[in-house]
């Protein structure tokens, strides 16, 4: 028997979930659980999660967090994967919760957070919305607008809530990533700007139906540079003092074997350092990571439909941009695999493309694969973060299940969607 060994590149460990494998049949193996096995039993495209990796994760912030820091929580920013069993699993890690719509606070709430712990977020929030973050009892709501301001205070008074809140300011300073997923910048559509938080302190100074604790910032999202944030806590340390500050989320993650992002505890000394320096040590500090925590537990497995070779080698699987809309979004770039023969040499460099009609459906592009060919398990790493939640049903393609791996058991935590389910709504 040829022992097993880690997955190194390609594929690299640190992109695939903690406790990858490649197994003794040469089979990529994620949470103990052998990936074309997962495919034969659960059918493909579908999202494999090693839970394991979600719960490490989650603890690695919070110990490098407690290891230099008294006073602290760590948020799922769960925008990033709003699944119930990710929610059950980060809730029973000990995590708070950010949400960001009445949607998502409520699988929140049905993922087992408690509504104390959980801080409301939003650029346009609904009346209907905020009724329900205050009738659940949400800890803090993150005010966004002076529009926003008016419309809790009324909602907070006919409730006969006195509601906890932070100001979301936007401190002028961009991350460098792309434009759609940056946020920082002066002229954003999220939060205050400096001076306009300024106002709005003293605006809230005369509401009694709203407690002012804390600023937030969050500049933006899958940012390897440390450096901004340093300059975004200096930034709103000019607004004054308070006892809460959440510094978003935004740490990067790799989706390829080249891509090296700081480290968790890196970036926890980091924030932790310009927080002591510029506000003080006795601070409440708030981190709210999403992808950091949640990209890196899962594979998407795929079965590849049709090897065409063009110009190109095109290798097209029984997804695409209804599981995985971020290459298309952002022009985010992935690794592929083909399951089965991990280990097997590359024979060619092949455009892995989905099964919608766009040209612009390609999940990998130049993906060095062996001798690919219909029926192969193909494997993208890194799909954990932002796919379940931008998914959906381009071409009447039902969304894909999610699967938890831990020890070599898998369980179906979210089943496929039916035809019936594409028309549930139907009148
Ligand atoms: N906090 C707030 C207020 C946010 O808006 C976000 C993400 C986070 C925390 C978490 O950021 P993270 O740690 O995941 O970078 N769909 C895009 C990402 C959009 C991020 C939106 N906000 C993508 O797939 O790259």
């Amino acid at each position: 028997m040829i022992a097993a060994v880690t997955v190194a590149a390609p594929p690299s460990s640190h992109v695939y979930p903690i406790g990858t494998r490649v197994n003794e049949r040469g089979r990529l193996e994620i949470g103990g659980c052998d990936a074309v096995e997962l495919a034969r039993e659960f059918g493909t495209p579908a999202y494999v999660v090693a839970e394991d990796d979600l719960r490490d994760r989650a603890q690695a912030f919070v110990e490098a967090l407690a290891q230099r820091h008294a006073d602290y929580d760590v948020l799922f920013a769960s925008k990033a994967f709003p699944c119930t069993a990710v929610y059950r699993v980060l809730a029973e890690e000990g995590l708070a919760c950010d949400v960001a719509s009445g949607g998502e606070l409520a699988l929140a709430l049905r993922g087992g957070f408690e509504a104390a712990r959980i801080y409301f977020h939003g650029n346009a929030k609904s009346a209907d919305e905020l009724r329900q973050a205050l009738g659940a009892g949400v800890g803090h709501v993150v005010l966004d607008s002076f529009d926003e301001i008016d419309r809790l205070t009324e909602i907070a008074a006919e409730l006969g809530r006195r509601q906890e809140v932070l100001i979301r300011v936007t401190p002028g300073i961009a991350g460098d990533t792309h434009h759609a997923i940056s946020t920082g910048q002066a002229d954003s559509k999220f939060g205050f700007s400096v001076e306009a938080a300024r106002q709005a302190i003293v605006r809230l100074a005369n509401v009694p139906e709203l407690a002012l604790v804390g600023l937030h910032f969050h500049i933006g999202s899958q940012l390897f540079e440390l450096e901004p944030f340093r300059d975004a806590v200096r930034t709103i340390a000019s607004l004054g003092e308070f006892p809460v500050y959440n510094l978003g989320g935004g740490l990067g993650v790799a989706y390829t074997a080249s891509q090296s992002p700081p480290a968790v505890g890196e970036y926890v000394s980091t924030m932790v350092d310009a927080v002591h320096d510029l506000l003080g040590p006795d601070k409440r500090l708030l981190l709210e990571p999403g992808r950091a925590l949640v990209a890196n537990s899962t594979v998407t497995l795929y079965t590849v439909q049709t090897v065409k070779r063009n110009v190109s080698t095109w290798v097209a699987v029984d997804g695409g941009m209804s599981d995985n809309l971020r290459p298309m979004l952002y022009g985010a770039v992935y690794e592929a695999i083909i399951a089965d023969r991990v280990l097997a040499p590359a024979t060619e460099r092949c455009q892995v493309a989905g099964k919608h009609c766009e040209s612009g459906d390609v999940i990998v592009r130049d993906a060095p694969l062996p001798e690919p060919a219909p029926g192969d398990v193909l494997a993208t790493p890194a799909t954990g973060a932002y796919g379940y939640s931008l998914a959906n049903n381009y071409n009447g393609v039902p969304r894909p299940p999610v699967v938890f791996c831990r020890d070599g058991e898998a369980r179906l935590v979210v089943r496929r969607e039916s035809y019936e389910d594409l028309a549930a709504r139907d009148i």
